[in-house]
């Protein structure tokens, strides 16, 4: 079967000479989900990065980064049909890369732009179908009564829940999220990561989700990736990440993504919420 991810042999050397990833090689197959775990500065932002094709790797290496099969980059080289690759991919960002004085549901849509002939997203004219599918996407995020308000008008938990409704509308197989707790409150924090957890469940989406602490990472992902200094330290099991196991990975820096709940067993995820039928007055309305 394809994998969802497959890196080989990437390096990245910044301008300023800075190694930030060394020679990774990870394969993440279909439906997972998995933890990228490090301390600050550690690489995760960076790889993600090079996943979606935001970056690109060092040109003399012979890197290949492939989504569902497709090429994303080679070689320090994007490949030509990165428009393709980019629309299987959602990429949920730390501050959220919502359009503030956009209502929310306008911001969803945005989701749609890369299958919407441009002069109708200009237009905004998306079509009532479309907008019912926005209206669901929000419903499933439990922020659908929202739909109407201009995005800074949200809260910060609010808002990533809205750019995770970006990613379902996008239709995306796999979404990349790079922190996406880490300006949460714990509240707002677990009703993310709880979003998360079922796309992957209800729509076998591969979840691959950055932290800077330990203890999210167990709790939510059978499968941990451990960075540290641009490199992967440890590739697997969640269960398997102790205390103990950290502190031999990252020595003194263990106390920066180590927290109480450290080894603690992962505590069941929410159960599914049932998607009601938009009305087609309903999305008039919206
Ligand atoms: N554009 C850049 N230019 C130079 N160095 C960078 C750049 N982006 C990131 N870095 C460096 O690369 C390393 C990894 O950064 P990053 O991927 O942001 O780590 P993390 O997301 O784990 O905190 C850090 O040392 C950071 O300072
Ligand atoms: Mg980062």
């Amino acid at each position: 079967m394809t994998a969802a991810l497959h890196i080989h042999q990437l390096n990245k050397h910044f301008a300023n000479g800075k190694h930030a990833l060394r020679d990774i090689n990870l394969t993440v197959q279909r439906g997972e989900m998995v933890a990228l775990i490090g301390a600050s500065g550690s690489g995760k932002s960076t790889l993600l990065r090079h996943v979606a094709g935001l970056v690109v790797a060092d040109a003399s290496s012979d890197s290949l980064i492939e989504v569902d099969g497709r090429c994303v980059q080679q070689a320090g080289r994007i490949h030509s049909d990165i428009r393709k690759v980019r629309s299987q991919v959602g990429f949920v960002f730390q501050q959220f890369n919502l359009v503030d004085r956009l209502p929310v549901l306008m911001n969803v849509l945005v989701g749609l732009l890369h299958r919407t002939p441009w002069w109708r997203g200009w237009l905004r004219m998306f079509k009532p179908q479309e907008r019912a599918l926005a209206l669901e996407a929000l419903h499933r995020v439990g922020i659908a009564e929202c739909h109407a308000q201009r995005a800074s008008t949200l809260s910060g938990g609010q808002q990533q829940r809205a750019a995770i409704a970006r990613t379902l509308v996008q239709g995306a197989k796999v979404v990349l999220a790079d922190e996406p707790i880490a300006s949460l409150d714990p509240e707002s924090s677990r009703k993310v990561m709880d979003i998360l957890a079922r796309i992957n469940r209800e729509d076998r989406c591969t979840v691959i989700v950055s932290l800077h602490q330990v203890d999210v990472a167990i709790k939510y992902c059978p499968r941990v990736v451990a960075l540290h200094h641009g490199q992967v330290v440890y590739d697997g099991p969640s269960a398997a990440l102790t205390p103990a196991l950290l502190r031999s990975l990252y020595g003194v820096h263990a106390d920066e993504i180590l927290s109480d709940a450290a080894g603690a067993p992962p505590a069941p995820v929410h159960a599914p919420t049932p998607v009601p039928q938009w009305t087609p007055a309903m999305v008039q309305a919206a």
